[in-house]
């Protein structure tokens, strides 16, 4: 028996070149990936996963168009209204990672709804991705920090104290993380958390990554051995 990781995140990459290889507008690119995104956490949900990450907006991804921007955002709004009853069918929780503060007031109140109405599911949890930014986390864990400990200097900060002021402390680190559309790099993905996270790079693009893909990632993911900086046993 293979172990199955208990925290996925995956950064979702490809929509754009997805769409220019058919000719498609970008746009058409996102909305196939949010179907992608539906049935990813339907096979992870069936799969045992307990968390799963999905990088659904980086802290850079402000730099595109901005009719592609509003779009994106349009697409979160519908996707959290659209499947609130599957969560509840299934009782998946939903969370979320970034700095709401920066998202505009109808998504983070959508969110905020959201992840309210599911709050009490113990099944699943799905932590969305949005305005996040692996740097802007930790930053913002700093802020934190020190306007807590205002007055009385920073004193020792430890990496288990420091865990506290991230996003989500509860949430266990993410076990693999999986890329699709070929690349290899984090794009400011769980900094923190993913310092030990084991990757998995998928050629295909976004909108075409199927849940045997994901199954295929996890199986991957069970035969590898894990060492933290430890030696071979
Ligand atoms: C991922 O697909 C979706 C977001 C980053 C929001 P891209 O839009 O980055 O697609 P490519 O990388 O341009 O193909
Ligand atoms: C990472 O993809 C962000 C998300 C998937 C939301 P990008 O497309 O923004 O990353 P780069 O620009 O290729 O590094
Ligand atoms: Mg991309």
């Amino acid at each position: 028996m293979s172990a199955i990781p208990a925290h996925v995140g995956i950064i979702m990459d490809g929509n754009g070149r997805w769409a220019r290889q058919r000719g498609q507008l970008r746009t058409q690119g996102h909305l196939e990936g949010l179907k992608a995104a539906k049935r990813i956490v339907k096979a992870a949900s069936e799969a045992g996963v307990s968390y799963l990450t999905l990088y659904t907006f980086s802290t850079e991804n402000w730099k595109r168009a901005a009719d592609e921007v509003a779009f994106i955002m349009a697409l979160v709004k519908q996707y959290l209204r659209g499947e609130l009853d599957f969560y509840r069918e299934n009782r998946i929780r939903i969370r979320h990672a970034g700095d709401a503060g920066g998202l505009p007031a109808d998504i983070a109140k959508e969110l905020r709804e959201a992840c309210e109405d599911t709050c009490g599911f113990t099944g699943m949890q799905v932590i969305l991705a949005l305005n996040y930014g692996g740097r802007d986390e930790i930053i913002r864990g700093i802020r934190k920090l020190l306007a807590e400990r205002a007055g009385g200097g920073p004193g020792e900060i430890r990496e288990a104290d420091f865990r506290r002021y991230l996003d989500n402390p509860d949430l266990p680190d993410p076990d693999l993380i999986i890329r699709t559309a070929g690349e290899m790099r984090t794009s400011n993905f769980l900094l923190w958390e993913g310092a030990y996270a084991e990757y998995w790079v998928s050629e295909k693009f976004w909108p075409d990554f199927t849940g045997d893909d994901f199954k295929a990632a996890l199986a991957q993911f069970g035969k590898r051995e894990r060492r933290y900086g430890g030696a071979n046993s």
